[in-house]
């Protein structure tokens, strides 16, 4: 099978879905690995680092494409790729398709096999292709937190460590998963004193037995998050509810409880947000201040540590995409009920129930199809 990596053309997006290492292993399968110039450089790796595991370098991005029997992406097309995608081609990336109607038209239109990351799902109910960038984000956001509670930053002067003799920073987490999982243990690690709030006692259970000594655990209602924030100095939000907006657990209100210069950093703010003053920014602008109250709430954090990412992604992704490569997408598919559910698009036809439902398409049954 020839294997397709174009370059990502999405503003700011350096993430790339191939590393050298996949390359190699994908040629010593047998496979032909095309990656488009340059495509690699974003997340700090060249060219010649791919030719020298056997990849060839396209000079275009319309090579890749017209050639590739299986394009590898990170983010979901954009409508100047729509008009390269070919009919039978497995498209496997990111695709999101609930949050853009022409997206699906134009997929549906091309006639590809639309494999997306995001709803491979394990047995489990884990979302594996997901996870990797919710850990990055979740330990990123400690990282934003911490430079944006510096005086320069326009935050409170806070070091979140303390050092001895003074007290460490209070950092409060809303949601226990994987986001907030990670936001803590990296807190902890800094020597912050962390409370994390979760609704599912289960979750607080588990968290109570790996998480370190000074994180501590509280169920999450109004009550208490209104006790938490009004001490901390950098509140982090972290919930999901799947399928739907994230609650505003925090109103505008409340945010005069809050310390002055303290940071809020909304990783939820993909899905609304928990705080009602949450609106998407940027890297470029990454924040903005409500009440006194510093908001960080970048909707794509990975896409600022792509080198990171890149690897963390693909980590997730390549086994999947070797498993397609060498079995074709039927057969991968059949033998894996995971990468199953990742099938969205299936030559014009939506297989993916979420997808039809959001804009109201018909539905066919996608074990007829492979
Ligand atoms: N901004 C970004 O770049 C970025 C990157 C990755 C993930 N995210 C987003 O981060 C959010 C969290 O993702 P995740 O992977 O950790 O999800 P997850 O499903 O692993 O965790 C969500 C947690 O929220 C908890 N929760 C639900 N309602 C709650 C409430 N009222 N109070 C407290 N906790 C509550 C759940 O019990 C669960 O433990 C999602 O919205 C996700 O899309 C954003």
């Amino acid at each position: 099978m020839i294997v397709g990596v174009p370059k990502e053309i999405k503003t700011a997006e350096n993430r790339v879905a191939l590393v050298p290492a996949g390359a190699e292993s994908l040629v010593s399968d047998g496979h032909t690995v095309l990656v488009e110039q340059g495509a690699g450089l974003g997340s700090g790796f060249s060219d010649d680092a791919y030719r020298a595991v056997g990849a060839s370098i396209a000079g275009s991005v319309d090579e890749v494409w017209a050639k590739a029997d299986m394009i590898m992406k990170v983010k979901e097309p954009i409508e100047s790729e729509w008009k390269r995608i070919r009919k039978g081609q497995i498209v496997f990336t990111y695709f999101h398709f609930a949050a853009s109607e022409p997206l699906t038209k134009a997929i549906i239109a091309s006639g590809c096999v639309a494999i997306a990351y995001e709803t491979v799902q394990l047995s489990t109910g884990e979302l594996p292709l997901l996870t990797p960038m919710s850990e990055v984000a979740g330990r990123m956001a400690v990282q934003e937190g911490a430079k944006y509670l510096e005086k320069v930053f326009g935050g409170s002067g806070i070091l979140l460590g303390g050092v001895p003799g003074v007290l460490p920073g209070e950092v409060v987490v809303i949601g226990g998963g994987v986001v907030g999982t990670n936001a803590a243990k990296m807190a902890a690690g800094l020597g912050a004193h962390v409370t994390l709030l979760d609704i599912s006692l289960d979750r607080l259970r588990y968290l109570s037995d790996v998480l370190p000594p000074n994180v501590d655990l509280l169920y999450s209602n109004h009550h208490n998050i209104l006790e938490t924030i009004a001490k901390a100095d950098l509140v982090i939000g972290a919930v999901l509810l799947p399928g739907a907006k994230a609650p505003h657990l925090v109103k505008r209100a409340d945010l005069k409880l809050m310390k002055p210069g303290s940071v809020v950093v909304d990783v939820a703010v993909d899905q609304g947000g928990c705080i009602e003053t949450i609106k998407p920014t940027t890297h470029d602008q990454p924040t903005y201040v409500v009440d006194g109250i510093i908001h960080y709430a970048v909707a794509n954090m990975p896409g600022g540590v792509p080198r990171t990412s890149t690897l963390a992604l693909t980590n997730a992704t390549f086994p999947y995409a070797k498993r397609l490569a060498r079995r074709g997408w039927k057969q991968a598919c059949r033998d894996d009920p995971s990468l199953f559910l990742g099938l969205n698009v299936i030559e014009g036809k939506v297989v993916y129930p979420g997808v039809a439902e959001a804009f109201g398409l018909p539905v066919a049954d996608p074990q007829t199809l492979v």
